[in-house]
């Protein structure tokens, strides 16, 4: 993107999880990641690589054990939600599951009001906006007064949409947002997306396993792998020239049977234990093109012509004679 104007940067970020067992995990491990204004960043990858720890370590609701972030230049700092400041009010998550998100106990209404009051909007104004938002996302006033059990999936992610943008955000982060809905919701809500960034000028990381959606929706698309970033691009680049091993395995799709988008190429062997995640390059167990220094040598997110991976074949090693350059 020409002339990007960074919202959201994560710098170096890592975040460990210290488990029941005593043992740690390190599920995103040194990321940098930035969002530019207006932007939609597409953020794929198998499933357990470290997408949803990074969205919630990114708007504050997971503690970082290293590294920085940033919106609009405030530290995210982990606080609860209750606490937040006011900018950062403007960093909204979107779970996958509104079950997750909404309280089946309580008014939709009460629910969408109560972030306006708690920030000093007169209960009649917020009444009235969140009607509004109702409307802009395809429902009626009436669901003000309705509980979540009486909508459908589709719809009761719309309802968690309007609730994510009571407090008019300028970053979203969608964490699977449409995968527990049926195929014609799915598109709808994705479409829906799409309409509110552009609309309300705000910008979205869209973290999905479907990589058609993100192909169609994404400007740029970031690709992880165990806990690392391993290629960030335009997402036409992504797709047309993809520069890494596991880029291009995630994008060499088979169609599903149903010939509704795309399955990932299956990669041998499992995805590795992130406990302890393998020497070198954490890709090697599974690459169909590495070499010996591969489970030794680290690489690093570096700039090749003009494109971003980790691949020791595309930059430590690509001038090596003896190295098979991708
Ligand atoms: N609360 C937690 N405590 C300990 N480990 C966790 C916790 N949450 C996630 N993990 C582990 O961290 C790793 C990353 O999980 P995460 O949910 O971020 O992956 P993901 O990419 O979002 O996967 P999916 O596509 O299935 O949603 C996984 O190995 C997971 O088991
Ligand atoms: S560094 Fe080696 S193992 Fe890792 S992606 Fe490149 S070729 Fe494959
Ligand atoms: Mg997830």
């Amino acid at each position: 993107m020409s002339n990007a104007e960074p919202i959201l940067t994560l710098n170096n970020v890592s975040v460990t999880y210290k488990r029941a067992d005593r043992t740690k995990l390190t599920a995103v491990a040194g990321v940098d990641l930035t969002l530019n204004r207006g932007e939609i960043l597409g953020l794929v990858g198998e499933s357990g690589c470290g997408k949803s720890t990074l969205g919630k370590a990114a708007v504050g609701i997971l503690p970082t054990s290293a590294g920085e972030i940033r919106f609009n230049g405030t530290p995210v700092a982990p606080l609860n939600r209750s606490v937040r400041s006011r900018e950062l009010l403007k960093l909204q998550l979107i779970f996958q599951d509104p079950y997750s998100s909404l309280n089946p106990r309580r008014k939709i209404g009460d629910q969408l009001i109560d972030g306006l009051v708690n920030y000093g909007v007169d209960a009649e104004e917020a009444r009235e906006s969140s009607a509004k938002l109702l409307e802009r996302v395809g429902l009626s006033r009436s669901t003000l007064t309705k509980y979540t059990h009486q909508f459908s999936g589709g719809q009761r992610q719309r309802i968690a949409i309007a609730r994510a943008l009571t407090l008019q955000p300028e970053v979203i982060i969608a964490d699977e947002p449409i995968s527990a809905l049926d195929a014609s919701a799915q598109a709808q809500v994705a479409n829906l997306l799409v309409e509110l960034v552009a609309e309300l000028g705000m910008s979205m990381i869209f973290i999905s396993h479907d990589l058609s959606v993100v192909r169609q929706i994404s400007d740029r698309t970031a690709v992880m792998y165990l806990g690392k970033m391993v290629e960030i691009a335009n997402t036409h680049e992504i797709w047309d020239d993809p520069r890494h091993p596991y880029t291009k395995a995630l994008i060499q799709a088979i169609p599903k049977p149903d010939g509704k988008g795309f399955l990932p190429l299956e990669l041998p062997g499992d995805v590795p234990d992130p406990r302890m995640p393998p020497s070198g390059c954490r890709f090697h167990t599974r690459c169909p093109l590495a070499i010996a220094e591969c489970s030794v040598m680290e690489p690093k997110m570096a700039v090749t012509q003009n494109r971003i991976s980790s691949c020791l074949l595309n930059n430590e090693l690509k001038e090596k004679g003896s190295a098979h350059v991708v």
